[in-house]
């Protein structure tokens, strides 16, 4: 393999040429300049992995140039040389981002040392910078799938909200419309995206416990609190906090929140100074929020103040045109994932996929290509193992056409229409699926509510919910 390219910088041709001789000798590719001009040109040109950068140069001062480089994000480990090596100097120097510091006049082995320590260090900030890449990459709005108008006029107000200095933006939308993604978009698409995207579900934690989630809590601060806690307000400091499922904080916390957003300061649990912490909140609802307002569960200062920004995700039965392009990539996604030679899809998949209309929206659709693809025996994805619902939804759906509209009287006299056994039959787990998505959907996610919909206890749903791989309307 070809050893790293090193760019020596130096007036004097002496010391270029010796610096030259060396490290040829031992195999390096060697760029020279002889004025900071031309070490930014060759900078530009030969992108060298390690600099040898005089200090003092003719034109302007090595520190100048470095400080230019390290702005602009250039790479490269810079290794400083001087003749009089004031310990000012090298601090300064380091301060910049000098990687190290060598004084003339030079010994050969010693640099050739610190070269290649600069190599090693050059080298591991190219992998963390390509990782982090990639990371952006996969996080970032390649992954979203759709070239509906809707969903491509959604993107691009995504990324502008990004850039933007918003400090506050809510995310609403039915469930499984994409906000978990399009939050971590909003992160990793921003000038945050280093710093952390910290995450947490509002209505899986008890109050008081997301209290001490939220701003951390001091030592002593209850009975459990052993050891100071940091909360997330404070890790997430310069990042990003997203907030799911906000409708279910309590008006407590609804306060207190309200409080870091307008001022940036909080308290931690116990805790008598106030903190500060500079985090953008991004929170989700999927609840009709301004219900909330208006039923007073929920602060409307707070509402407002989160709605500054705020942007909705289309259901996928408004956007149609959506569904085979999410198809496509959720085959080749589970294609790859479990190994499994299955190109593309029968046109009959396509048809029934566009027939149905998702009330789970793109997280139905993804978990139901997933089953199909584990169970698919042929090259391409057919419609044999969707779920029956997807596959006739007229004959399993309440109320629908198989039904003749007509009713039934149950044993507490209310009136409901009436459900028919499909002439081919149907399967008993799938209605009781279906029964169970659908209380939980008109109980808006609501557990105890959904539960009571169907006569049974809370745990009984929870365990339904898991059978089923019902996601948790957290
Ligand atoms: N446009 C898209 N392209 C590709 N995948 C998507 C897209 N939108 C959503 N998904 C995938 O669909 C699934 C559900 O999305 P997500 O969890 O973001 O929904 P949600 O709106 O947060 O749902 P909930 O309200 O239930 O929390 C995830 O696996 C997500 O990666
Ligand atoms: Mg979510």
């Amino acid at each position: 393999m070809a050893k790293p390219k090193i760019l020596i910088v130096d007036d004097e041709k002496l010391v270029r040429v010796s610096l030259q001789q060396y490290f040829e000798g031992q195999g390096y590719p060697v760029v020279l300049a002889e004025n900071a001009a031309q070490a930014a040109a060759r900078m530009g040109e030969e992108q060298p992995a390690v600099v040898l950068l005089d200090v003092r140069l003719p034109d302007r001062s090595g520190m100048e140039l470095l400080e230019e480089w390290k702005e602009a994000g250039v790479g490269g480990a810079v290794v400083m040389m001087t003749a009089d090596p004031q310990l000012d100097d090298v601090k300064a120097a380091i301060k910049l981002g000098a990687y190290d510091f060598v004084s003339k006049p030079l010994e050969f082995d010693e640099l050739s040392v610190t070269v290649e320590n600069a190599l090693e260090a050059s080298e591991l900030r190219r992998q963390v910078r390509t990782l982090r890449d990639e990371v952006r990459k996969r996080m970032g709005y390649h992954e979203v799938v759709g070239d509906s108008k809707t969903i491509r006029e959604v993107m691009s107000f995504v990324l502008k909200v990004a850039r933007s200095e918003a400090s506050t933006i809510l995310i609403t939308g039915e469930s499984g419309t994409g906000k978990d993604l399009v939050a971590k978009v909003l992160h990793y698409e921003s000038s945050r995206a280093e710093k952390p995207f910290v995450a947490i579900n509002c209505s899986a934690i008890p109050e008081t416990l997301l209290e001490a989630e939220l701003f951390g809590h001091e030592r002593g601060a209850f009975t459990d609190a052993k050891a100071l806690k940091k909360g997330l307000f404070e890790v997430a400091d310069q990042g990003t906090l997203f907030l799911d499922e906000i409708g279910e904080m309590s008006p407590f916390l609804q306060a207190k929140l309200l409080r870091v957003l307008e001022d940036h300061s909080f308290r931690r649990v116990g805790g008598i100074r106030d903190l500060s912490a500079d985090v953008r909140v991004i929170a989700t609802s999927n609840r009709d929020l301004e219900l909330a307002v208006r039923e007073k569960r929920f602060r409307e200062v707070l509402f407002y103040r989160l709605s500054v920004v705020s942007l909705t995700l289309p259901p996928l039965r408004e956007r149609k045109e959506d569904i085979l392009p999410l198809a496509e990539f959720f085959v080749r996604h589970y294609s790859q994932k479990f190994r499994k030679p299955v190109e593309g899809m029968t046109p009959e998949l396509e048809r029934a996929l566009l027939n149905y209309d998702w009330p789970g929206n793109i997280r139905e659709l993804k978990n139901a290509i997933e089953r199909a693809m584990i169970l698919e025996e042929s090259v391409r994805l057919t419609p044999t193992y969707l779920p029956i619902r997807v596959i006739a939804p007229e004959t399993t759906r309440p109320g629908g056409k198989e039904a003749g509209g007509s009713w039934q009287t149950l044993p507490d006299g209310r009136r409901v229409p009436r459900w028919e056994i499909p002439a081919g039959g149907t399967s008993l787990e799938e209605v009781e699926r279906m029964l169970v998505e659908q209380a939980l959907k008109q109980a808006r996610g609501n557990q105890s509510l959904a539960a009571r919909l169907l006569a049974i206890s809370r745990d009984a749903l929870r365990y339904k919910m898991k059978k089923f791989q019902l996601e948790e309307t957290k």
